[in-house]
């Protein structure tokens, strides 16, 4: 497998995902109400799943590794735009959460917000995945020889091996802070 693979695999599953969520905007337009709880296993999957573990690997070995090469002009730039894509995401999250943390609370116009910030997502999102699967990851690969590929597969899986135990130790963390 190249080490594109289980970036890839990632992609279909966050599509997945983002289909899941188009059903809910459905439901939000035609019931006008939402489950917060689904949003909050959304934003999970979104940051731990998305970001940390998917988003984590793209820039912390991938981008990394791409930043040692001579990138024409264009290969750089695309990477800069993903980059400034992932921190996109990042915000939008953050708002969908606050709308979230407003519906709880009982303020019924932070329905619209809700549904505002999963549209974007299910927008901007699939259009990242397209030009990363078509565009950007068969020209980094030109970048690498076979052996550099391999090795970047490896440090991706134990990259993986570590997320289960961070995400349950932040949580830990989380509620230690609070007590
Ligand atoms: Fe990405
Ligand atoms: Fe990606």
């Amino acid at each position: 497998m190249q080490a594109r693979g289980p970036l890839m695999v990632e992609h279909r599953l966050i599509e997945r995902m983002l289909s899941v969520v188009k059903g809910v905007l459905a439901k939000i337009e035609s019931k006008h109400k939402v489950d917060p709880v689904f949003v909050d296993i959304a934003v999970d999957f979104i940051r731990v799943y998305a970001d940390r573990t998917h988003h984590g690997k793209e820039e912390d070995i991938l981008f990394r590794e791409l930043n040692n090469k001579q990138l024409t002009t264009e290969d750089r730039r695309v990477m800069q735009e993903l980059i400034e894509e992932h921190l996109f995401g990042r915000q939008t999250t953050k708002a969908l959460v606050a709308a979230n943390t407003r519906y709880r609370n009982g303020d019924e116009t932070a329905l619209t917000d809700i549904a505002a910030n999963l549209q974007t997502l299910t927008d901007f999102y699939p259009r990242h995945i397209e030009k990363e699967d078509k565009v950007f990851f068969p020209s980094s690969r030109t970048y690498f020889t076979d052996e550099e590929d391999q090795a970047m597969l490896e440090e991706f899986w134990e990259f993986d091996r570590k997320m289960i135990h961070e995400k349950y130790k932040l949580l830990v963390e989380g509620f230690e802070g609070r007590i």
